[in-house]
């Protein structure tokens, strides 16, 4: 097969671990005999400087001509004081809103080869498999009004009946293909926002008769997702919920630096990221786990080219990495050897290449 990639590596540890994940969807196409077309183009901090703007038309137009886009990160110190239309966070805003890629899926699983590196109980971390599915171009990023003045400022948390469909509805579909259960999550105690959403959740419900459903408010659902992580199967939420979520589950893995994610449009084009930003603390120092875009590649591979094969090899390759005894520092343990970025990722590449003469 032969696809056309749009690769928007970004700012700070986001163009280091996108190259480490260039080179292992270079070594799938080998193993494959897939030709993977790779056009690079700018977002973020980078774009502005370059070009003024967080986000290019060219970038657009590259993205409008690819099969896919995967994207590393953006942000980072030089830009944190700009004012909020030239941040580099904007490129990304604008990127999933422009493609409406409403459906940003967050798996969280427990790494099998290195358990430990989650601060919490090996017990309670063992069997997660869980999927968070997170409502990505609404709520209150895009909510108007939204502006500031020295005395006041306002955020707008709003949704429509449609927004909180569709998204309910993936997150029910993709409980078919899994464990067939949904956790929704909200403020339906507060928010008026979340008392549609809930209202939304149960009339879907009713369409998914063997799915099981149950409501979390949100405070009690982060404290859920540290205490007792093997009761979710798929998690549902809005924008920002998703966001934090999301963050916290990290810690199930042991680093933030371990999370793929992939955000869908209705027709299956999809952007694929890491949920991870530009760690300025560690940029350059090839310090960065590139495990997350790594994976992010595998989703690529999977929802929106239907290589369910090739997906599987490299999530294997990466897992087996961690088997072997190597981490990068940020999952730091006794008995593991500590590499690089680069040292890492051509671990991942011999694994699949071992795959590959042992099939
Ligand atoms: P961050 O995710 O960049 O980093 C949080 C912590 O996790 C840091 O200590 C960092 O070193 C560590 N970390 C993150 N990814 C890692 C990896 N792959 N390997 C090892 N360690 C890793 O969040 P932050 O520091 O709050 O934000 C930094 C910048 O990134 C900000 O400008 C923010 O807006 C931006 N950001 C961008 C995205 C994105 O592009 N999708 C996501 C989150 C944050
Ligand atoms: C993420 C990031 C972004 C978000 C920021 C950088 C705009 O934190 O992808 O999780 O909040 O969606
Ligand atoms: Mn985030």
């Amino acid at each position: 097969m032969e696809k056309t990639i749009a690769v928007l590596p970004g700012d700070g540890i986001g163009k280091e671990v996108t190259e480490s994940a260039l080179k292992v969807l270079q070594a799938i196409g080998r193993r494959y005999n897939h030709r993977y077309h790779v056009n690079t183009g700018l977002i973020g901090g980078d774009a502005i400087d370059q070009k003024g703007h967080p986000l290019p038309q060219d970038t657009i137009d590259l993205c409008e001509n690819s099969d896919a886009i995967l994207l590393g990160a953006v942000g980072g110190l030089k830009w944190d004081q700009n004012p909020s239309h030239l941040r580099p966070e904007k490129g990304l805003l604008a990127i999933r809103k422009h493609f409406d890629l409403f459906a940003n899926l967050r798996p969280v699983k427990a790494i099998p080869g290195i358990i430990s590196a989650s601060p919490l109980k090996e017990d309670v971390v063992k069997s997660v498999d869980m999927m968070i599915v997170r409502e990505l171009t609404g709520g209150l990023y895009f909510g108007e009004p939204k502006r500031k003045t020295d005395n006041g400022a306002v955020d707008t948390l709003v949704y429509s009946r449609e927004e909180i469909e569709r998204i309910v509805e993936k997150a029910f579909e993709l409980a078919r293909l899994r464990r067939g259960k949904v956790t929704s999550v909200d403020k339906a105690n507060v928010l008026e926002s979340s008392k549609l959403w809930r209202e939304v959740v149960e009339q879907k419900k009713l369409k998914y008769p063997d799915v099981e459903l149950d409501h979390l408010l949100v405070d009690a659902a982060a404290m859920k997702l540290i205490t007792n992580p093997s009761m979710f199967d798929v998690v549902v939420t809005e924008n920002l919920f998703g966001d934090i979520l999301s963050d916290e589950a990290s810690v199930i893995t042991g680093s933030l630096g371990m999370l793929p994610s992939a955000s869908i449009r209705a027709d299956g084009f999809g952007l694929y990221e890491p949920v991870h930003g530009s760690a300025p603390d560690i940029a350059g120092k090839g310090l960065a786990n590139p495990a997350a875009a790594i994976l992010s590649v595998a989703m690529m591979l999977k929802y929106s080219f239907g290589m369910e094969t090739e997906a599987s090899s490299i999530e294997e390759a990466v897992f087996s990495v961690y088997e072997d005894g190597y981490c990068t520092s940020d999952m730091k343990q006794d008995g593991y050897r500590v590499l690089s970025t680069s040292e890492f990722t051509e671990k991942v590449i011999e694994e699949l290449e071992r795959e590959s003469v042992s099939d």
